[in-house]
């Protein structure tokens, strides 16, 4: 298996571009770039990474402040993430999300929400969090898609109820449903 040559350091304003570019190419659409850009504008950013080889970027990780109703805890959104297509299988998305997982836990969140593949994220111990009885806000969504990762254990215990990602997501949410 070929390893991950890659370093992930924080995004800084230089990278801009690049990341715009990376995710365009690695959704073939500009809905996630887009996304970036304007969580980005909104400050309704966490932590961001890149990952940089030979000078160039090839993945990106984002992660925005969520929430869930009612409930007193920090919660971080995981997503968007993207590789270059050119670098698959090189563990250069698997670190950028373990990366960011350690960067939520540093700044204090208690747990992370995602919206993805559950095999994927399942390999970080993310779980269905229909099991805690909290939904994603958007209807449509199938269960095993919408997962949670307690960073410290226990810390949804008793928590339940509607999560919320930035507002920036809902745009994204009405093209995909379109
Ligand atoms: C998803 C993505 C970030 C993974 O990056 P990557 O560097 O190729 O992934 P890794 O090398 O760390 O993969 C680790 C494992 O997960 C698997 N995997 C990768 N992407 C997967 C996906 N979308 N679904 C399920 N499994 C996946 C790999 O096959 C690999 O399996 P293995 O350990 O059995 O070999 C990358 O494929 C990508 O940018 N895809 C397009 C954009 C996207 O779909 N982003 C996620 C949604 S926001």
């Amino acid at each position: 298996m070929l390893r991950c040559m890659a370093n992930n350091r924080a995004e800084c304003l230089k990278d801009l571009d690049q990341v715009r570019d990376l995710y365009e190419e690695a959704f073939n659409e500009p809905v996630e770039a887009d996304l970036v850009d304007s969580l980005r504008e909104s400050g309704r950013i966490a932590v961001a990474i890149v990952a940089e080889l030979d000078q160039e970027i090839v993945g990106h990780i984002l992660f925005s402040p969520a929430s869930i109703e009612g409930a007193k805890i920090k919660i971080a959104a995981l997503g968007p993430v993207a590789v270059l297509p050119e670098y698959p299988g090189r563990r250069i998305g698997s670190e950028l999300v373990q990366d960011g997982l350690d960067e939520c836990l540093s700044l204090g969140y208690d747990a992370v929400i995602v919206l993805g593949d559950a095999d994927f994220y399942s390999r970080f111990d993310f779980q269905s969090a229909s099991e805690f009885g909290i939904e994603p806000q958007w209807d449509g969504i199938p269960d095993e898609a919408f997962m949670i990762l307690e960073l410290h254990t226990g810390v949804l215990e008793g928590v339940s109820g509607i999560a919320h990602y930035a507002p920036e997501f809902d745009d994204v949410m009405r093209q995909s449903a379109a």
